[in-house]
């Protein structure tokens, strides 16, 4: 299976992402992703001009709407040729299979589609108090998991912590995008369960969600290369 590192490119421009993106010229391509914020503010030309300097873009957008309204929004989605893309899980295995539909191309071929289970920031208290979910955090993480692998999506974005026992549950092909990596000599920020580039991949990620680590380093570029070497080399 790929294993790769993809940029989280949190900038609020399109200026701020292409003087960042452009010190990566004339050397391997990183895989991007392009969030809510980004998107919102650039429009789906910011897409197409990260596509067309050749990165691989994983779209986190996260929809979660009535399987009609996701279906006809994946479509437009699919147009814009990125290479992966997501849906809340809790929006039902009906709605994540109309997302498939609306992804898929004439020609039978789509992007990766992946799940966001329980997001890091929803305690297992809140869940419960609020939202009325009685089961404990890691039994819903594991059970949307497998309602997305039901639905036919190929992985879910989850803690790397997690990624073990959602391979457990749904096989080792489905694939684990993991945020909240850390190297091991540097500050965690604002993320709570970190795990270094190469515990990631011991425990069972794909492919690891790197932000500041690499966007706020002196040197993107060494940064990038070595969250590359540590998690893909053994
Ligand atoms: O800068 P940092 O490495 O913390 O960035 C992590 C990226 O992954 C951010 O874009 C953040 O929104 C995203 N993310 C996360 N935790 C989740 C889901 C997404 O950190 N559970």
């Amino acid at each position: 299976m790929a294993k790769d590192v993809i940029i989280a490119c949190d900038f609020s421009s399109a200026r701020q992402t292409f003087d960042f993106l452009d010190k990566f010229e004339g050397t391997r391509k990183p895989f991007v992703k392009i969030g809510m914020e980004l998107y919102y503010a650039e429009g789906p030309q910011i897409v197409r001009e990260i596509k067309r300097r050749g990165h691989p873009v994983f779209l986190d957008l996260k929809l979660h709407d009535i399987p009609n309204t996701v279906r006809k929004s994946m479509k437009v989605l699919s147009s814009l040729d990125i290479d992966m893309t997501n849906v809340h899980a809790a929006g039902t295995i009906e709605m994540m299979q109309a997302a498939i539909e609306g992804l898929t191309r004439p020609d039978g071929t789509r992007p990766l589609l992946i799940a966001v289970t329980q997001l890091t920031s929803t305690s297992q208290e809140r869940m419960q108090q609020e939202l009325l979910i009685g089961a404990g955090i890691n039994e819903t993480i594991v059970k949307y998991a497998d309602n997305a692998r039901k639905a036919g999506l190929d992985g879910v974005v989850c803690s790397p912590l997690e990624a073990g026992m959602v391979k457990e549950a749904c096989g080792k092909d489905f694939v684990t995008v993991t945020p909240g990596v850390r190297f091991a000599d540097a500050a965690a920020d604002d993320q709570v369960r970190i795990t270094t580039p190469a515990k990631a991949r011991q425990i069972g990620s794909d492919y690891i969600v790197v932000g500041r680590p690499i966007t706020a380093a002196e040197d993107p570029v060494a940064a990038y290369n070595r969250c590359l070497e540590e998690f893909l080399n053994d």
